[in-house]
C-alpha cells in the first residue's frame, strides 16, 4: 500500500504545564522538549509505522531543525524525494500541554508557507505512484487544491483533514473521497451545529465520505451507504497532540487494506487513543504491532 502525504513539517517546542495560561499570564513549565511534528509529517510517520510505504511531500528550511527533521524521516524509511529545502526557517510549533493532556498550539509555517502549486506539479510522479493522497491545511490552500486535483486526475483516493480549521474553496469538496473534520471544524465548514446535519451538508457539496472525530466520544462516518459509529477506547490522556493526525493515518491504512469503513473507524480510534497516551507528536505514534495488541487486549 502506497501513500503520498502532502503537507506541513514542523519542529514542535513543547512545554508541560499544570494548566493552560490565561491571557497576560506567565506560568512555569515542568517539562520542555523539542519533538518532530507538523500535521503532514505526523500523518506520514504514523502511516509508515502502521505498515504503509510513504512518500512525504513538503518543505524544510535551511536550518538545523530542517536537518534533524529530514534525518528523522530517513530513519522512519520514508521516501524523501519530494522534500525541498528553502532558504528560510523550517516550520515551528509552540505547544503547551496541561495535566489533562489538552493543548494549545501556535504554528509558524516557515518553509511550509513557501510551497507553490507549480512545485506540487513537479511532484506528479510521487502522486502517480500512490494509492492514497493525504492532505491537511498547514500549507497554502492553493497547493492543497492543486494536489487534490492532480491526484484525482490520476484516479487516486484523496483524504483531507481540514485542520487547522479554515473555509474550503467549493471545488475542493468535489475532489475528496474522505473529509475528516472534528466537531469544531465541521461547524466552521458548514455553519451548522449538530454532526448529523453537518455531515449531510458536506455530502451535498460532493465529498464521498465524511468522518467526524468526536474526541473522547469516538468517531462517526456518513456516506451513501449509511451512518457508522465507532466507540472510543478508554485511555488516560497524557498529551492529545497528533492524536488526530494518527487517527487519519489509521483510517487510510485500514481502508487501503480494503477493510470495511466500520472496522477502519475502530482501527483509527485505537491509533489515535494510543497516541494520546504519550507525550509529544511523532514520539507518541504507535507501531502496527502495538495497535493490534491494544485492540486485542481491549476485546479480551
Ligand atoms: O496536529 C499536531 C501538530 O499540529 C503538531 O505536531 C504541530 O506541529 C502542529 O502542526
Amino acid at each position: 500500500m502506497k501513500i503520498a502525504v502532502i503537507g506541513s513539517i514542523n519542529m514542535d517546542i513543547v512545554m508541560k504545564v499544570h494548566r493552560l495560561p490565561e491571557k497576560g499570564e506567565t506560568l512555569m513549565a515542568s517539562d520542555y522538549r523539542t519533538v518532530p511534528g507538523g500535521k503532514g509529517a505526523n500523518q506520514a510517520v504514523a502511516a509508515a509505522r502502521l505498515g504503509a510505504s510513504v512518500a512525504m511531500i513538503g518543505a524544510l528550511g535551511n536550518d538545523a531543525f530542517g536537518d534533524t527533521l529530514l534525518k528523522g524521516f530517513q530513519d522512519e524509511g520514508l521516501n524523501v524525494e519530494g522534500i525541498q529545502r528553502t532558504t528560510g526557517a523550517s516550520g515551528n510549533a509552540l505547544i503547551t500541554v496541561d495535566d489533562q493532556g489538552d493543548n494549545t498550539i501556535l504554528v509558524y509555517p516557515g518553509a511550509n508557507g513557501d510551497i507553490t502549486p507549480q512545485w506540487i506539479h513537479q511532484q506528479e510522479k510521487l502522486i502517480q505512484e500512490a494509492d492514497w493522497v493525504m492532505l491537511q491545511l498547514e500549507i497554502p490552500m492553493n497547493c492543497v487544491v492543486a494536489a487534490a486535483k492532480l491526484a484525482k486526475k490520476h484516479g487516486k483516493k484523496v483524504i483531507l483533514n481540514p485542520a487547522p480549521a479554515a473555509e474550503l474553496p467549493p471545488e475542493l469538496y468535489t475532489f475528496l473521497d474522505l473529509l475528516t473534520p472534528n466537531e469544531t471544524e465541521l461547524a466552521l465548514l458548514t455553519g451548522i451545529t449538530g454532526s448529523e446535519a453537518g455531515m449531510q451538508e458536506l455530502l451535498k457539496r460532493g465529498v464521498k465520505t465524511i468522518v467526524v472525530t468526536l474526541g473522547s466520544k469516538g468517531s462517526m462516518a456518513k456516506n451513501g451507504d449509511g451512518t457508522f459509529t465507532a466507540e472510543p477506547y478508554a485511555i488516560k490522556a497524557v498529551d492529545t497532540t497528533a492524536a488526530g493526525d494518527a487517527f487519519n493515518a489509521g483510517l487510510v491504512v485500514a481502508l487501503a487494506e480494503e477493510r470495511p469503513l466500520q472496522e477502519a473507524l475502530a482501527f483509527a480510534n485505537a491509533v489515535g487513543a494510543l497516541t494520546a497516551t504519550q507525550m509529544g507528536a511523532q514520539h507518541s505514534l504507535p507501531l502496527r504491532g502495538q495497535v493490534d495488541d491494544f485492540m486485542k487486549s481491549y476485546q479480551a
